[in-house]
């Protein structure tokens, strides 16, 4: 491919000289699960999103662990958006609870006029999803969560350094998740999670639940899971966490230059910007319009552009959520209508304004 989705063998080439040394730390430490190499991340990334930091095993476990530890009452109902990754929902259901699927509007976040419809008085808590690496509209969020009493949780794998009027995501609900999947913004060479609280006593239960029921060994106080950051990964994360804030520029420089280059392109729209979020761009994501989705995709693969879709299917159409009997069914026209049309284009720190301009070109010639 000419310009790839993501290019991770270039990111690792670029940090080998200190990677390598890094691991070699580990190796001579010999500490491969918890010890200094975890502690010091879980410090460095609490600092760098302004809460306190445990690291898990992957970000679906963060999800499952956190909801676990609040506790919330069996068979109440979390909103949560049509639109987003499996594992946000996977998370709800694994815990018991009921799953309400709220529509997107134009930033692919969650519908703030959807989510204050379908506040029942069984829901006990919002998932709140910063897709794509935007921040959904956490001012609105956090109000109605207040209005009625529920928990927010926030899912931000796909947003690590995106921040809400100034305000980092991760810090304004109750518990908030990170995924550090190899593709996202910040990526460990495995698989690797985290989560986030100022709620010191909330996060002492998540990291019981993650160490078989106990803060220390063979103290069995709840029944846990093993859900646990390991050194080599910690050690691959601290390495890379100081770039984070570069890397996302680069994501910003690019995702401009796509945005001037297609403004006004017919049969395409271009991502919508929330008023005061500041997008960290774990994805573009467009819409091709009339139908021309899969025809525009396969002219960007022969013009050798790698392209991507998030979703193919929003979460009410998957057979597992379909008629589910613990889905509250509810409409999610928008979501279920872009299904069709989203298509992800290239995009990361791996780019340069060169690249940018080729994809956008062929895409315009597609068009
Ligand atoms: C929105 C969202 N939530 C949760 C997850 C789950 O993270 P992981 O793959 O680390 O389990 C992902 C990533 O894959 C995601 O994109």
């Amino acid at each position: 491919m000419a310009v790839k989705f993501l290019d991770l063998r270039k990111q690792t080439a670029t940090l080998r000289a200190e990677i390598e040394p890094a691991i070699a730390r580990v190796l001579a430490n010999a500490a491969f699960i918890g010890g200094a190499e975890v502690e010091q991340f879980e410090r460095e990334f609490g600092a760098f999103v302004g809460a306190n930091a445990l690291g898990v095993g992957n970000g679906t476990d963060a999800l499952e662990i956190a909801i676990e530890a609040l506790n919330l009452p069996k068979d109440s109902e979390v909103l949560l958006p049509a639109n987003t990754f499996a594992a946000s929902a996977e998370a709800i259901a694994r815990n018991r609870l009921r799953l309400v699927f709220v529509d997107c509007d134009n930033t692919y976040t969650m519908s703030i006029a959807d989510l204050e419809r379908k506040i029942s008085p069984q829901t006990s808590a919002i998932m709140a999803v910063h897709l794509y690496g935007q921040s959904a509209d956490m001012h609105a969020i956090c109000a109605l969560a207040k209005q009625h009493n529920l928990q927010i949780i926030e899912d931000c794998a796909q947003a690590h350094g995106a921040s809400f009027a100034s305000q980092k995501v991760g810090t304004f609900g109750e518990i908030a998740c990170f995924s550090f999947y190899p593709g996202k913004n910040l990526g460990a060479y495995g698989d690797a999670g985290a989560i986030v609280s100022n709620n010191a006593k909330l996060l002492a239960t998540c990291r019981q639940i993650a160490h078989h029921g106990g803060l220390q060994k063979y103290e069995h106080s709840r029944i846990g899971r093993n859900s646990r950051l390991d050194s080599l990964q910690a050690a691959v994360l601290r390495v890379k966490l100081p770039r984070l804030n570069a890397w996302n520029a680069q994501r910003d420089t690019i995702a401009r230059e796509y945005m001037r280059l297609l403004a006004d392109t017919k049969g395409l729209v271009l991502p919508t910007l929330r008023q005061q979020a500041q997008c960290v761009w774990h994805l573009f994501v467009v819409r091709i319009l009339d139908g021309k989705r899969d025809i525009v995709r396969q002219r960007l693969a022969e013009a050798g552009i790698e392209t991507g879709l998030h979703y193919p299917k929003a979460l009410p159409s998957c057979a597992a959520y379909q008629n589910a009997p613990f889905v509250r069914t509810s409409a999610t026209p928008n979501a279920c209508a872009w299904e069709s049309e989203i298509l992800s284009l290239p995009m990361g720190e791996h780019l340069d304004l060169a690249q940018a301009r080729e994809v956008a070109d062929a895409l315009r010639n597609a068009l």
